[in-house]
């Protein structure tokens, strides 16, 4: 029986299949603009399991699939048994019987492996602790329709070696660009994720260096879902690593800036960053929608 396709890393994907799915958003995003619809995922339905909250994510894909025809489950824990302690594998093989496709957000990144291990169905992730790969779909499109392809461009990433981080890193390795990240000592990403990118991934002390003559600034939060504990440790740790107009001075006179959002203005970001004319985090924002279209579909056509 043919294997369902996962994309739990943006390593799953080949990177020929990554950039179709970028073309797909594009086209469905100029679809969408037209007013037309297809109702491509006519019957199909997409169960969310959310085990941490989200704005971007849950409204992308929920309205997406409306957009398409489908329709979205919002699955949390509080309100199924698997807030119970159902184990995770019978989760997934009951889910995946009903539904087409599944999209998990959660703490632990082998949860979502343990999930797509006994799913039939295909697996999202939507993110983790470690991994973010939609949202990189989404950066991904949005620097190829303002600059054009990635390949060869440097990417300065400051702050936290969190799980955007980390898929920046995977990002760098299947669209073949330099990542320059500035990051306080303590605040690395994986080791394991650096040495696989060794050629095309460096670490930096200061932001500046980071930055200089890059063609995209990105930055997050500097306390993710589940470090509310460390806000104010954090805070500390990464005073000196906020974006703002002299850092990005740093950058070329073309450079962009991104941010997954939610953003904290006064902490990674200055207060009018998010608002400059290099700033593309509005629409970085609302290609989530036609990026996860283009991976549901690609998803939906794709076997093993
Ligand atoms: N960027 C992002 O994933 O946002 P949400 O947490 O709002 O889904
Ligand atoms: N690094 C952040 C991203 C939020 C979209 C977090 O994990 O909370």
């Amino acid at each position: 029986m043919a294997q369902p396709r996962h994309f739990l890393t943006l390593m799953d994907l080949e990177p020929a299949e990554l950039n179709a799915v970028l073309d797909r958003a594009i086209e469905l995003k100029a679809i969408q603009a037209r007013g037309e619809s297809e109702e491509l995922f006519k019957n199909k339905v997409l169960g969310m399991i959310f085990e941490k909250s989200s704005t971007r994510t849950r409204v992308s894909f929920e309205a997406g699939m409306a957009q398409m025809g489908g329709h979205a489950l919002f699955l949390s824990p509080r309100d199924t048994q698997l807030g119970r302690g159902e184990p995770i594998e019978d989760s997934a093989r009951v889910l995946s019987r009903m539904v087409d496709i599944v999209m998990i957000r959660t703490f632990e990144h082998a949860n979502v492996e343990r999930f797509a291990e006994y799913s039939k169905v295909p697996v999202i992730n939507a993110l983790t602790d470690d991994f973010h790969p939609c949202q990189l779909l989404a950066d991904m499109q949005t620097f190829l329709e303002h600059r054009g392809p990635i390949q060869g461009k440097t990417v300065a990433w400051v702050g936290d070696g969190n799980n955007m981080c980390q898929s920046y890193i995977n990002a760098a390795q299947q669209w073949d660009f330099e990542l320059r990240i500035a990051c306080p000592e303590g605040f690395e990403p994986r080791q394991d994720l650096l040495d696989a990118a060794r050629d095309r991934v460096s670490i930096f002390r200061t932001p500046e260096e980071a930055v200089k003559d890059s063609d995209l600034v990105v930055t997050d939060t500097w306390a993710s879902m589940g470090q509310e504990d460390e806000k104010k440790l954090r805070e500390q740790a990464f005073a000196g690593y906020q974006v703002d107009a002299e850092l990005m001075s740093h950058a070329h006179d073309r450079a962009l800036f991104m941010h997954c959002l939610p953003a904290y203005r006064g902490k990674e970001i200055s207060a009018e960053l998010l608002d400059s004319p290099e700033s593309v985090v509005w629409e970085e924002a609302e290609n989530r929608l036609h990026a996860q279209k283009a991976l549901v579909e690609f998803l939906f056509n794709h076997s093993r």
